[in-house]
Order: C-alpha cells, then structure tokens, then sequence
C-alpha cells in the first residue's frame, strides 16, 4: 500500500523534472553556478580568400540549416589572420566580403550572431588565463604551426605559436558544443576539449567540450574540375568555381573540366572525373536532366560536350544570384555596419556572462 503510493508520487517527480530541464536547455549544473547550455554552435570563418563552391556545400549550406534550430555565433576570424599577416591593409575589404557573401548565401543576422572577432573583447581575457594552461611543448607539436613556422620562418610569433588557444578560446566564450569544421580544425578541436578540461580540472566545471559536428548529413566535399582533389581557396584557380565568378568565367571552366570519349562498355563503372560532373550536376540541375544523363552513360550514348553546357547554365543559375546579393550588401556599408554591431552585441551577451562565471570559478572575484 505504502510503496504503491510511493511509486506513482516519485514518478510524477521525476516527470516534472525532466520537463522543467527540457524547457530550460539544460544538460547539467555545476559548481560555479553555471548550467551548461544544450544547443550552442560556434565557428570561425577565415577571412582570407574567396569562397567557393566547396564552401557553400560543404559548410555554409549547413550553417544555414543551423540557424534554425540551434542558438548560433557565426565569427569572421580577423584577429586569427594576424598571426600570419600582419599587414591589415586588406582586412577591412575582406572581412566586408567574407561577411557579405557569407549572407548572401542564407545567413541570416537576425536569426544567428555574425560577428567579428576583434569586436568580442572578451576573447583576449579568456585566451589570457586559457594561455596558462597551455603547454609549449604541445602547441609546438600542432601540425598548422609547423606548417605555418616552415612556410614563414622569420615571423614565428607567439601568436602564430598559440593559435589553437585563441580559437579555443572563440568556442569556449559562448560554451559551445558543437563545432561545424573541416578535417583540418579536428586537432584544434582536440586541443580545445584538453583546455576546457583542464580548466574544469582545476577550477570547477565551466565549460563544455565542444565537438565537430556536421549536423546529420554526410559532408559533401567538392571535387575540382580538372579530377585533382578538391575546389580551393588557393590552389588550382582554374578547376575551381568561385561564389563570386562572373557568368563567362562559370561557362569557361565547366566546359574546361576534364571528360573523355565516353563508355565504350555498357554499364560500366565511371571514372572519378566523370563521377564528380555527375555529383555537380545532382547539386545544381534538375532531377529529370540527371536521370536522363545517367540513361546516356549506360547505355553509351553519352555526349559529355551536351552535357557540360547544360551544367554550366545551371551553375550559372545557381551561382549568379549569390553574386550579385552579395555584391549588393557590399555596396551598403551602412548595412554591413549594422550586421557587425548587431551580431557583437549579441556575442558580447553571451561573452559576458561566460567571463563572469570564469572569473568567479578561478577566484578573480575580489569583492
Ligand atoms: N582556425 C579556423 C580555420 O582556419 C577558423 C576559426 C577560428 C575557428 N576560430 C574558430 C573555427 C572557432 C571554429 C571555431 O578555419
């Protein structure tokens, strides 16, 4: 009797909690009284380069698909492109651009923080204290900074040599989870999970350990047009299509990419160059056109010439209005200006509050 009324009171408590932490967003509390928050994405975007269609599928598409459902912070990592050049003469017109494109492709300011690094003042002071618990040895042993020190060996700085705490530091402010990167950022990544546990170690739980994530879908990597690797920022120019290349350029270099004489086998399995124009062309043409396409290639009637010109109209459809929205939102500085401000003060919010909680878990809290 007694434990019949006991199960049913126990259970209804249980209930109400698990409500009370799904509405909140909580996934736990801690001991500097800071509930860690369930839904945050964080990136960088470097502002060196222009984008391209590698870009688009492989990061910004997805961003884009955040924006609803996640609380997001969207950063242009301008302080980042210091440690390796210093010259700022540029960076005004490339942070312009980089943000200008990255909206021009669906970000939206209104529904995700876009924000430049330099505004978020916060994030000197937390990679101030996180440089402590960073070893020299293992900065030494990060694989982009013995790149970068090779590349340039007279500007070895320090800063080149603590890029990995920096950024530990972008995702740590707003006590992100999750972490929408390449390959490429998973050591930085790594390197920022070891410094948070660090910090918790020593001063209390604070934060998260933030990890990549793609957001369901397999990531698509862009191959070039000319069947070596993948579309560039830098390298190989011609083989790959920019967000900002005008219709001509587009044409030219789809009707450039690398083909041969066509199957001489029914059914026969593609080569990878002919596999990437096929996976172009399931990104930007029509499903009808496809499907015919992949009918032509196994029955050997293929006509690659036919079918690279319907691809390149395509892909000039597809990407012409990124261009010219973005060349718009570069033509209102007033805008820009408003985005940049928006997006800070939303960073600095959630900054703020991350940094009072630092200071009191380290004991920084004088009166
Ligand atoms: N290092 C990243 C890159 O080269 C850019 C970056 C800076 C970043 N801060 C970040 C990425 C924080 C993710 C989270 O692409």
């Amino acid at each position: 009797m007694c434990v019949s009324r006991f199960i049913p009171l126990s259970f209804v408590i249980f209930a109400v909690l698990i409500f009370y932490r799904m509405n909140t967003g909580l996934v736990s509390e801690n001991k500097a009284s800071a509930a860690i928050p369930a839904n945050i994405v964080m990136s960088g975007i470097r502002s060196t380069g222009f984008l391209h269609l590698g870009n688009y599928f492989g990061a910004i598409r997805n961003y884009v698909k955040m924006q609803e459902s996640y609380e997001c912070y969207f950063m242009v990592a301008d302080l980042h492109s210091l440690t390796t050049h210093p010259d700022t003469k540029e960076l005004r017109q490339n942070v312009h651009r980089v943000l200008a494109e990255n909206i021009a492709c669906g970000l939206n300011p209104d529904k995700a923080a876009i924000f430049c690094q330099s505004h978020v003042f916060e994030t000197s002071e937390l990679y101030l204290y996180l440089n402590m618990l960073a070893y020299k040895g293992e900065l030494e042993k990060t694989v982009t900074f013995k790149e970068k020190a090779r590349e340039n060996p007279n500007n070895v700085n320090a800063g080149l040599l603590t890029y990995p705490v920096l950024q530990a530091a972008d995702i740590l402010l707003h006590r992100a989870v999750y972490v929408p990167v390449g390959k490429d950022q998973e050591q930085h990544l790594e390197m920022a999970r070891n410094f948070a546990n660090r910090f918790n170690h020593r001063y209390g739980e604070v934060f998260p350990e933030p990890v990549a994530f793609n957001f369901s879908e397999e990531l698509i990597k862009i191959p070039s047009l000319d069947g070596t690797g993948k579309m560039s920022k830098s390298v190989n120019q011609n083989a790959t299509l920019y967000l900002s290349d005008d219709d001509d350029t587009i044409r030219k270099k789809v009707m450039k990419a690398k083909t041969d004489g066509g199957p001489t086998q029914e059914n026969s399995i593609k080569p990878d160059y002919i596999e990437n124009i096929f996976l172009l062309l399931k990104l930007v043409s029509d499903e009808g056109f496809v499907k015919q396409q992949e009918e032509a290639y196994n029955n050997c009637s293929i006509r690659y010439g036919d079918l690279k010109k319907q691809l390149a109209e395509d892909m000039v459809n597809f990407i012409s209005p990124i261009r010219e929205k973005t060349s718009e939102i570069l033509n209102d500085e007033k805008y820009l200006e408003q985005v940049m401000k928006k997006g800070a003060e939303k960073a600095r919010e959630s900054a703020g509050k991350t940094m009072g909680i630092v200071r009191q878990a380290m004991g920084l809290n004088y009166f």
